[in-house]
């Protein structure tokens, strides 16, 4: 691939990687998932499914901690509420050889707030505080300690929140730019995100409706941000950062029909191989509409899918579509 901006990497403390990189989603960008997007992005960083310090430290293993080596570099990303358990959830971390950690400020599902974690954090910032401390304490330089947050809770304080993290030891902020009310749709505030990017020196990376090369040019011209996470854009196409990339470094990229069959035909074996037969068919169902909705009929195969009985019977509707 042709050198380019788009294609130099970004510096995380001593971590170099590239400027796009993949977003946590909870029930979606799981390990199966994970080691999809790995056929296509080799090098970029991934993150893992946001999990609760105290299930990391009493838990004998995580299922984030259940993955293969070929989803390195990788994230882990913490939530928490209180300062118990954090400092043994990050030794177990640490053990485990991941990349970086991540701190979530920004998560606004309705349980995870009612505790006191995710993007409540934002609106209780000497709890904040103290748990970026007692991460950067913990983790001691031995890997990058980032924070994920959003413009904010109810008040949109995120350019407080990014500085104090900065002046606090934190090497590098993700910022999906919306209120916690907005959930993950609505408009998003280039504004606060420029805001931030002038105002600190560590790597700031832009999480939100990052689709295709236009989204990542109109998001780099407004913010000037230094990398990009993709989210649900990957839902059915696990090649969406090559793609973009392909397409802003004028090369050609094409994924066939039957190619993104076949990664359909992958996703369901991954699946099955990690969660187990029973578990991984249920789990892979909610992914394979995304493989199928530009087939002429989707409506009609998406049914199929849905009712599918077993893993050989979607595997045989899957393979009936190819020309
Ligand atoms: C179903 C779902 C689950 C998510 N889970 C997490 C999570 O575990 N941790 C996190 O920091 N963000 C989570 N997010 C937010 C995404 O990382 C991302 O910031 C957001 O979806 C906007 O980016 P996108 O438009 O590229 O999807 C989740 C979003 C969705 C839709």
């Amino acid at each position: 691939m042709q050198k380019t901006f788009w294609t130099e990497s970004i510096n995380f403390k001593n971590l170099k990687v590239p400027r796009f990189m993949s977003a946590p989603i909870d029930g979606f960008l799981d390990s199966p998932m994970r080691q999809l997007i790995r056929i296509y992005s080799p090098n970029e960083l991934l993150f893992g499914q946001m999990r609760h310090v105290a299930s990391v430290a009493n838990a004998k293993i995580t299922d984030e901690f259940n993955i293969q080596k070929i989803e390195h570099p990788i994230c882990f990303q913490i939530s928490a509420n209180s300062t118990n358990f954090v400092e043994a959830a990050i030794e177990k971390i640490l053990e485990q050889d991941f990349e970086m950690i991540n701190l979530n400020s920004g998560c606004p599902a309705r349980k995870i707030i009612d505790a006191g974690s995710g993007a409540a954090l934002m609106a209780n910032i000497p709890l904040l505080k103290e748990l970026i401390k007692i991460l950067v304490t913990k983790v001691n330089g031995k890997i990058p300690v980032t924070i994920k947050i959003r413009a904010g809770y109810n008040e949109k304080n995120g350019l407080d929140v990014a500085k104090i993290s900065e002046d606090l030891g934190v090497d590098g902020i993700i910022i999906h730019p919306r209120l916690k009310s907005q959930g993950f749709t609505g408009e998003l505030d280039f504004d606060i995100v420029r805001k931030i990017k002038q105002a600190i020196k560590i790597p700031v990376i832009f999480s939100g409706n990052i689709i295709d090369a236009q989204t990542v040019i109109k998001t780099y011209e407004l913010t000037g941000v230094d990398g990009f996470m993709i989210g649900r854009a990957f839902y059915g196409e696990p090649w969406k950062i090559k793609q973009i990339l392909c397409t802003l470094t004028n090369e050609p990229f094409e994924v066939s029909e039957n190619e993104k069959l076949d990664i359909a035909i992958k996703h369901l074996k991954l699946n099955s191989k990690y969660y187990g037969l029973h578990h991984g068919f249920n789990a892979v169902k909610k992914h394979l509409p995304f493989y199928v909705r530009e087939i002429h009929d989707a409506a009609k195969i998406r049914n199929s899918l849905v009712l599918a009985q077993s893993e050989q019977e979607i595997e045989n509707i899957l393979n009936n579509l190819k020309k």
